[in-house]
């Protein structure tokens, strides 16, 4: 066992609790080595404003109020159901005052917000983060961080191994996206090859 595979993310057992019940139930979330990638990058830059963009029901939002303990969170969920879990769950952990929460599309949501944040948490629908770009990057503050899951998607990015002719479009869109912040010299960006890919850009 490498060291690197045996870091568990440094979180409290009601986190822990709900991240087993939320897999036992297949709902999707964050990966634990990706969580902990997520509090660790949050711990050094303590943001005081985050947005996420995929709540599901809650945890990584929750996890990420809980280590930032002066931040707010803004986040988006297309699920009415999990939107519904989520506001229960941030009930649970007594950060409802701390969370702003929308349902619907994010695409048609990020266009309207004005205020600009300290961090984004990207973690919504994989195919559509190309479409969020000039959003996102109005969106963050100068000194910012973006941190975008699923950004090697299986490997299919550019880990070279085949896939899926119905996956053409998410490949396409994630190459564009990642080509985009890599060269965009108002960005310093590394790319973490654990759990399924991790973009960490940060906005100088
Ligand atoms: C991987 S899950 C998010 C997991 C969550 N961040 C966590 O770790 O607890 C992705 C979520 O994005 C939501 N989603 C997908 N497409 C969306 C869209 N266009 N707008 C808003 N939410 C979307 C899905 O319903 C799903 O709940």
């Amino acid at each position: 066992m490498k060291f690197s595979d045996s870091i568990e993310p440094n979180v409290s057992p009601e986190i822990i609790a709900l991240s087993k019940k939320i897999k036992a139930q297949g709902i999707p979330t964050v990966l634990p080595i990706t969580l902990n990638e997520l509090l660790l990058t949050l711990s050094i830059k303590q943001p005081l404003s985050i947005l996420e963009i995929g709540t599901a029901v809650g945890l990584s939002g929750s996890a990420m109020l809980l280590t930032c303990k002066n931040a707010h969170l803004t986040t988006i969920e297309k699920d009415e159901d999990s939107f519904n879990q989520a506001k229960n769950t941030f009930e649970s952990f007594g950060l409802s005052d701390k969370v702003k929460q929308f349902l619907g599309d994010a695409g048609d949501i990020i266009r309207f917000l004005d205020t600009q944040y300290d961090f984004i948490f990207l973690d919504g629908a994989k195919a559509r983060y190309f479409d969020y770009l000039s959003d996102l990057k109005r969106l963050l503050k100068p000194n910012g961080v973006l941190f975008a899951d699923n950004v090697l998607f299986r490997g299919y990015i550019d880990g070279g191994i085949k896939f899926n002719h119905r996956d053409n479009t998410i490949v396409r869109n994630m190459r564009a996206f990642l080509s985009d912040f890599i060269n965009d010299k108002n960005y310093i960006c590394t790319i973490h090859e654990k759990g399924d890919g991790i973009l960490v850009a940060y906005k100088k």
